[in-house]
């Protein structure tokens, strides 16, 4: 028989889940700690950007499949999704998952599967677990795990399926129980280990794109140094059979790969070297793209900058090094700058340029700051762009300029 599932935290990760879950026929109940994504949830409509969720919710809600709550209701197995920030000194903050936690503990019955799939520090699951002990010291035989998301923003729901996943429980029965659980919708492997070796795999995945892409960033700097085309550098070093440099950019932007290695260093700090050398890289990179197209504005010229958002043709503005480094061009040389980003509607709060169409844009004169990779300013035509000076930190004009 289908387990009931209790998903609490209804965001990026929690709500695809959950109306996954209700879409393979499972009674499932949404949990969120905010009123207003309840309100939306409920009627049919969804508060983030990802396709197909919300013709999935819609689906589960006629069918009686998908309820919301603001306090966990008893189930099966309960699923914690919430939010896991940086606080000071780049530690992590817990706050939610406790939280999430204590708020779940009243719901529970003997032999439930409690999964945590928020990122998190080594040793968290194992606070769950010590805190539920404390407030349910009767239930001797709870299935508690850890079950990280590898999924990719814009591809959500088919990651949730395809993608090989990680189940690692307090005990080799939490395991095996979690297993069977992914293994309802999981067509990828569900790979087996132990709570705290699944909790550093997660943080090991994040940390390796960002040192990957922190050796990217600093060889832009050094070629820039040399006088060199970084691109073409890494275009043919990539043809050795054993090398794989990544493409850098302005600096790594979204919740994920910027936020998590902290969470790394942050357990052993005399251990992590490279780890938090790697986002100094980071801002160093930020701070060289702020410099060069600063350089341009002091010189009077009018500057256009391209994206906004972390990543190409998404609207995800979090931890974005695109939106820091055109907000703080905007406060630097005001009048000067003018912002274009197509997938947002209006300028986010706090940005004193301008933002406007592309076309709009490119009918004056200005030099172009390429910051986010959109398939819109890719197709923007040579002649638009010929005479304008050009800072891309993308590498996206550079294909058909290559010899
Ligand atoms: N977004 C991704 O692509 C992604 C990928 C892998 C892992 N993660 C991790 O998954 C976790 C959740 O991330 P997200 O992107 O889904 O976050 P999110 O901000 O999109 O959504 C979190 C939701 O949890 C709710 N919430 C917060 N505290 C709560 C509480 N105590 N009880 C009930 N609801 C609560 C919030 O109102 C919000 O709707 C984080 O640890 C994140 O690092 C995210």
């Amino acid at each position: 028989m289908n387990p009931r599932v209790t998903v609490i935290g209804l965001g990026y990760v929690g709500l695809p889940t959950a109306a996954l879950l209700a879409s393979r026929g499972m009674a499932v109940q949404g949990v969120d700690s905010n009123p207003a994504v309840r309100a939306t949830l409920a009627e049919g409509r969804i508060h983030i950007t990802e396709a197909d969720v919300e013709a999935l919710l819609e689906r589960a809600l006629r069918a009686g499949l998908f309820t919301l709550h603001a306090q966990p209701p008893p189930a099966d197995v309960f699923i914690i999704a919430v939010p896991t920030p940086l606080g000071e000194d780049h530690a992590p903050m817990l706050g939610h998952v406790l939280d999430a936690t204590r708020a779940l503990a009243p719901a529970l019955r003997p032999g439930n599967l409690v999964l945590l799939e928020s990122t998190s520090p080594i040793g968290t699951t194992a606070r769950i677990a010590a805190l539920l002990a404390e407030l349910r010291p009767e239930l001797t035989d709870l299935a508690i795990a850890y079950g990280p998301e590898r999924v990719l923003p814009g591809r959500i729901l088919t990651e949730l399926v395809e993608n090989d996943r990680v189940a690692g429980g307090l005990t080799p029965e939490a395991t095996q129980r979690a297993q069977d659980f992914y293994r309802l919708f999981v067509r990828g492997e569900v790979v087996g280990t132990d709570a705290a070796t699944a909790e550093m795999v997660k943080l090991a995945e994040n940390a390796f794109r960002d040192v990957n892409i922190a050796f990217a960033n600093e060889l832009s700097l050094i070629a820039d140094a040399q006088g060199l085309d970084v691109w073409r550098v890494i275009e043919i070093a990539n043809r050795h059979p054993r090398v794989q440099i990544l493409r850098p950019g302005p600096g790594v932007g979204g919740h994920c790969i910027a936020v998590d290695p902290w969470f790394l260093a942050h357990a052993a700090p005399d251990a992590a070297r490279l780890i938090p050398a790697a986002r100094a890289v980071d801002a160093a990179k930020r701070a060289a793209v702020l410099d060069a197209a600063s350089a341009i504005c002091a010189g009077g010229e009018r500057l256009i900058c391209l994206g906004l958002t972390f990543k190409a043709d998404v609207d995800d503005l979090r931890e974005s090094p695109a939106l820091d480094i055109a907000a703080e061009l905007a406060r630097r040389h005001p009048g000067q700058v003018v912002l274009v980003e197509p997938h947002l509607r209006a300028a986010p709060p706090g940005l004193t340029a301008p933002l406007v169409s592309l076309e709009e844009a490119l009918a004056g004169p200005g030099a172009l700051l390429v910051l986010t990779d959109h398939a819109a300013f890719r197709r923007i035509p040579r002649a638009q762009r010929a005479g304008r000076r050009i800072l891309d930190t993308r590498g996206i004009f550079r294909d058909e300029e290559s010899p």
